[in-house]
């Protein structure tokens, strides 16, 4: 059974770099099941209305829980007897993080919901968060604000759908990176890459890359990814 993902956007055209290079090659080799869905499509009025003004007054508009309750309900039931993870993008969320997609590779159909302007009534979440067979997450992809969800569930998605196996042409440069991204070794970023020239602008490549020495060059990189990492840390530092 292909991992099947369902987005839901006021702006479904967003999505289409989805068909584009390794997701859309996956898609048409059925290793997933994409689908994008309009919200407005389940709006009501001849304006096709999906935000109001929030309760308590305030700027900005929140959008409204019938039009997305009937939406999830609708691509749920299109995926019967399956276990349904719904993810709402938010700048409030959890931090995405590499182990996160990793636990997002093994979830059955997850449900994107794109939320703009000042949010989505949360009802939808405490509303499906009581519903059997559905798991909810709030999910962040960094501490700025974004226009929607749009971008961060593109994000998301080619992070979760590149470890699905079968869909990297060679799955040993996924083992290389899971290891250099290993939080228990300490190693949160690879060490740096050179390819041919071996001079470019009068820039060389380290005289151990060329030695064909495997253990002196698997020692240099180790150390180069933890001096890299040292100073991402440094950086970072709050
Ligand atoms: N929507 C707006 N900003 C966002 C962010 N940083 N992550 C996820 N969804 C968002």
């Amino acid at each position: 059974m292909a991992n099947k993902f369902d987005v839901i956007s006021i702006f479904p055209e967003y999505m289409s770099p989805l068909a584009l290079s390794l997701i859309g090659k996956a898609t048409k080799a059925g290793l997933v099941d994409i689908a994008v869905h309009d919200l407005r499509d389940q709006a009501t009025d001849v304006h096709h209305t999906v935000d109001d003004t929030p309760y308590g007054g305030g700027a900005g508009m929140v959008m409204m829980p019938e039009p997305w309750g009937a939406a999830i309900d609708q691509v749920v039931s299109n995926a019967p007897n399956r276990t349904h993870d719904l993810v709402i993008l938010t700048p409030a969320g959890e931090k995405f993080s590499q182990a996160m997609a990793e636990e997002l590779t093994t979830c059955e159909h997850i449900i994107f919901a794109c939320g703009r302007y000042e949010g989505i009534d949360i009802r939808i979440t405490d509303y499906y968060k009581s519903q059997p067979n559905f798991r909810v997450r709030e999910i962040s992809i960094g501490d700025y604000v974004l226009n929607g969800g749009e971008v961060a569930t593109l994000a998301i998605m080619e992070a979760i759908i590149r470890l699905i196996p079968g869909v990297i042409g060679n799955p040993a440069s996924l083992d290389e990176e899971s290891h250099s991204l290993e939080s228990e070794a300490g190693l949160l970023v690879e060490y740096p890459s050179y390819t041919k020239p071996a001079e470019w602008r009068g820039l060389g490549v380290p005289e151990v890359l060329l030695s064909g020495n495997h253990a002196a060059i698997a020692k240099w990189r180790r150390d180069e990814a933890i001096k890299r990492t040292e100073k991402l840390r440094d950086l970072t530092r709050e």
